[in-house]
């Protein structure tokens, strides 16, 4: 598929990276396209990848891959031109710099990204774990789980196919308002990284039996 990857950050990377090694087109918009730091990327990610501004890689692809901060993300939205009949994928999380939820309980940032582009497929994906596990989800051989929602059953078929080529297991947890669990659930992981002190080489599973 043709990707755009808005952001060049830990999850920017992670994402564009894997994917890119894995066939896919992918396409970084970056505000600063010839920074060192982009230009390292795409030496990472092979010959898959390029690095444009963010609104010529939204105008190229299929899918748009939203990976800036939180609070960067009413400001770029704007920028990305028309993004009607693109899937949009949230890995954005809403959090304040003291680790709390920005909102929550009522609505979801997956929700307000979507009132912002009504016309496109927005699916949340990609915010409940740690951008190493997105560069390697395997644990002991077994895939994690990426846990996603959204209201296009097409879209969240894609999404989850993009999921399971970087290695992750997926769950479908319902509709885009079920990002009203997920964004918490990305607290969780930071809380037990972080404050609790497990680090970063921790990760969701679902299990079943
Ligand atoms: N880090 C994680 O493990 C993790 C895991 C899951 C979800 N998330 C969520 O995913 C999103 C991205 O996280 P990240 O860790 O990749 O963030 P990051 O390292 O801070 O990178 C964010 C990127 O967004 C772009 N950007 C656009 N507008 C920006 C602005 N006003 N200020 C700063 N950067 C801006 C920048 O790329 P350009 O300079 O190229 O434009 C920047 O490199 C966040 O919402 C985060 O909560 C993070």
């Amino acid at each position: 598929m043709k990707l755009a990857i808005i952001g060049t950050g830990s999850v920017g990377r992670a994402l564009g990276t894997g994917w890119a090694q894995k066939g896919h087109t992918v396409i970084f918009g970056s505000r600063h396209p010839d920074e060192e730091k982009v230009q390292q990327i795409l030496t990472a990610a092979g010959e898959n990848a390029r690095a444009v501004l963010p609104d010529v890689a939204a105008a190229e692809a299929e899918v748009v891959v939203l990976a800036v901060p939180g609070t960067a993300v009413a400001a770029t939205i704007p920028t990305l031109g028309n993004l009607s009949g693109k899937i949009l994928i949230d890995a954005t999380n809403p959090i304040t710099p003291g680790l709390q939820l920005a909102v929550g309980h009522t609505t979801s940032g997956a929700e307000q990204v979507a009132a912002l582009v009504p016309g496109a497929h927005v699916v949340k994906a990609f915010n409940t774990t740690g951008a190493e596990n997105m560069a390697n989800p395997l644990y002991h051989g077994e895939p994690i789980t990426m846990f996603i929602c959204g209201d296009d059953a097409a879209a969240k078929t894609a999404v989850s196919q993009l999921a399971q080529d970087l290695g992750f297991d997926v769950a479908d947890v319902g509709r885009l308002d079920k990002a009203r669990l997920l964004e918490p659930m990305a607290l969780v992981w930071i809380s037990l990284a972080m404050p609790q002190g497990l680090g970063r080489d921790i990760a969701f599973k679902l299990v079943r039996r």
